[in-house]
């Protein structure tokens, strides 16, 4: 539990106050935030609890659960998450805790007609029904219909699966229309899922966020492998909206054309990639041909866990493009993980201060999460910075 760090009150104030004063900038202006930020293991407690916890957070994609029964765990800032298929199809997000004295009442992956807790097996149905309970008849306190598996708040949006602990976020997407608007022509919806791994890295979660948001660094980091995709002079920023931050990652001319291409897009949308964030935790690069996707969550200030997946037109995990696909993402993921490690340990050091952003085009995507951040903290923005 990341509860256990609690820090003098000054270092949460600062940060507080940082913040407010970064957001208050005008966008020419804009200014990297400071080491803190990245490294303060009470401001991310802070985060949890004033952000994360009252999101929309992304836990994975429905193609993790195609069928009735299959079911996956998850550990979400101390809750423990049963998502599930139910037998009628609905997706549901329960909570892992069994309701009698607490064990978990399933594990890992699978699928299952009934989940039975394995201390004293109490069972229950896929949509979280308590259906077996031995000798607790017996027990005039006991009442059977009155002891499922709670329910978290969950949503479906794109194929990708969203849960808010508190419960009472407005709805993701009433958030993300103005992005539907430049996403739909890919129908991001009717791709499959083709790919999913997991992995660490040794980095605060927002530095990955921003990472993944902006286009500054594609042709430096990823010489040989994005750059002669999409080459950083060719980054375009979207104007973003109350729930996301995006740009276009254009195609250089000369790359050859990524099909097949969709019968709805346009000649601009045939040639490039929207890259957009849903705050605050996925993160989505949508090719013509492959979407790859980061869902992310902290596991410390220093720490971030990733699910990272992709998807495709055809469901065909197996075949050469995909697989080729799959091996140019791992290519450029090794080259942000080693370069977001070092900046994690540079945060550290006393020479560090964050500089300026570059450009709109370039860096206005971190810019847009800083206000985000702000927003979330409680911090006031200028009228008319969010369409
Ligand atoms: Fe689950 Fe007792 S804790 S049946």
């Amino acid at each position: 539990m990341l509860d256990k760090h609690v820090a003098p009150l000054s270092e949460i104030e600062r940060l507080h106050s940082e913040l407010a004063d970064r957001a208050a900038l005008a966008d020419e202006d804009a200014w990297a935030m400071p080491a803190e930020y990245y490294t303060s293991e009470a401001f991310l407690q802070v985060e949890i609890n004033d952000v994360l916890r009252r999101d929309w957070m992304c836990i994975g994609h429905i193609g993790e659960l195609r069928t009735p029964g299959d079911f996956f765990t998850t550990e979400l800032f101390g809750e423990q998450l049963l998502t599930v298929r139910d037998t009628d199809g609905v997706i549901r997000v329960l909570s892992n805790v069994c309701r009698h004295r607490g064990n978990r009442v399933a594990e890992g992956s699978g699928n299952a007609k009934k989940f039975i807790c394995q201390y004293h097996t109490w069972t229950y149905d896929t949509a979280g029904a308590l259906k077996v309970a031995p000798h607790m008849k017996k027990r005039r306190v006991f009442d059977q219909s009155k002891c499922g598996l709670p329910e978290f708040a969950s949503e479906v949006w794109m194929g990708w699966l969203f849960v808010n602990l508190e419960g009472n976020a407005i709805s993701l997407a009433s958030r993300v229309g103005g992005l539907e608007v430049v996403i739909e022509n890919y129908h991001q919806d009717q791709r499959h899922l083709v790919h999913m791994e997991e992995d660490v890295w040794d980095c605060n979660w927002k530095a990955l966020f921003e990472n993944f948001m902006e286009g500054y660094h594609l042709s430096a980091t990823h010489l040989n492998t994005l750059h002669p995709i999409t080459p950083t002079k060719l980054c375009q920023k979207m104007v973003s909206g109350e729930g996301w931050t995006g740009y276009h990652a254009c195609y250089d001319p000369d790359y050859p054309p990524r099909e097949p291409f969709h019968p709805d897009l346009t000649e601009f949308e045939r040639n490039n990639s929207p890259m957009y964030g849903v705050y605050p935790n996925l993160m989505v690069g949508m090719g013509t041909d492959f979407t790859l996707f980061m869902i992310i969550r902290p596991d410390g200030a220093d720490k971030v866990r990733i699910r990272w997946g992709v998807t495709g037109q055809d469901d065909t995990p197996e075949s050469e493009t995909t697989q080729n696909y799959v091996s140019l993402c791992r290519s450029f993921n090794i080259e942000d993980k080693e370069k977001l490690e070092i900046l994690q340990q540079a945060l550290q050091t006393r020479t560090y201060q964050g500089g300026p952003l570059a450009p709109d085009d370039f860096e206005g995507t971190i810019w847009d999460f800083i206000q985000y951040m702000a927003r979330k903290m409680g911090h006031v923005q200028s009228p008319g910075k969010i369409p």
